[in-house]
């Protein structure tokens, strides 16, 4: 990776001595996010609000050979978050990459109502859009101040296409394609590259409960389990058939973080077996 000018390691995806933050990064897509950047070489900040989890994947990370700590936060809380990156700073020097994974799919239990509720609302927007702003800010002036700096932000295929059961998320992850577009046009001149992943669907924590959701909400899917509804949504919306991995995440981020994509910026690249097309 190029830092303030020097490249790092032969392979344009070698991350080695490049400092990255994945908040969100315990469990389901943000561990991995975190693994396939520790295998090229990155050091790994796994922020998360769940403090114990965190940690336990930043060991995890950190018997790879790089070196991992976890820092809680909630990126809600804008002191919380500022602590989270001051810690970073003492400890590692730098901030080189941003992944901004972190999200919800609506306010704890949101899945046991059909209807999208205000608290659902006012909680996913939270996390999903002022979350990720509040985790940029304070991350941007050590980018600025470093000339380089790469972030990538979770969106989805929901913010392509509004999907049923789920208008709150949905719109979330189109302001996250958008927000993308604003911070690429204001940072390019920084050198800092923003782009979005739009994850089709993965068997996480999050999708036992959409598949929930969406037993409740869809007599198509009455009487199915969860994991039903997802192989069944699968089949529906992609061409090629399959269920994308956490890994697929990670890898899509490693080559949006490395050098090889130097030139690519405000783009929100579809990991989704082909469900949308654009
Ligand atoms: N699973 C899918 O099919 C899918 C599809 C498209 C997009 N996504 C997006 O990918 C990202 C990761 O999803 P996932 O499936 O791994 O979800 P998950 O629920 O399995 O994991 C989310 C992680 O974020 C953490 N988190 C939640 N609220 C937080 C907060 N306020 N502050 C800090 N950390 C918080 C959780 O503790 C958890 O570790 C999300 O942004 C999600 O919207 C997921």
């Amino acid at each position: 990776m190029e830092q303030n000018g020097e490249q790092s390691g032969d392979s344009m995806e070698d991350l080695t001595g490049c400092v990255a933050i994945v908040t969100g990064g315990a469990t389901g897509i943000g561990r991995a996010i975190g693994i396939k950047m520790a295998e090229v070489g990155a050091d790994i900040v796994v922020s998360d609000i769940d403090t114990a989890a965190c940690r336990r994947t930043a060991t995890e990370i950190a018997a790879m050979g790089v070196r991992s700590v976890g820092i809680s936060a909630n990126v809600t809380d804008p002191e919380a978050v500022s602590r989270m990156v001051s810690e970073t700073i003492s400890q590692f020097g730098k901030i080189n990459v941003l992944v901004n994974n972190a999200g919800v799919a609506g306010a704890p239990g949101w899945y046991d109502y059909e209807t999208s509720r205000e608290e659902d609302w006012a909680y996913t927007f939270g996390v999903n859009v002022k979350g990720m702003a509040i985790v940029t800010d304070a991350v941007v002036p050590h980018m600025k101040s470093a000339g380089f700096g790469k972030i990538v932000n979770l969106a989805s295929i929901a913010g392509r296409q509004g999907r049923p059961s789920l208008p709150h998320y949905s719109a979330t992850k189109a302001a996250v394609i958008n927000y993308t577009q604003s911070l690429a046009n204001e940072l390019g001149r920084d050198n800092i590259n923003v782009n979005a992943v739009c994850p089709g669907l993965l068997w996480t924590t999050m999708w036992e409960q959409v598949g929930a959701k969406y037993a409740l909400a869809n007599p198509d899917y009455e009487g199915l389990t969860p994991r039903q509804v997802f192989d069944r949504t699968v089949q529906d919306l992609m061409p090629l058939g399959r269920e994308q991995t956490p890994e697929d995440i990670g890898d899509a981020i490693v080559f949006l973080v490395s050098e090889d994509a130097r030139n690519i910026t405000g783009q929100s690249l579809n990991v989704d077996g082909g469900a949308f097309l654009n």
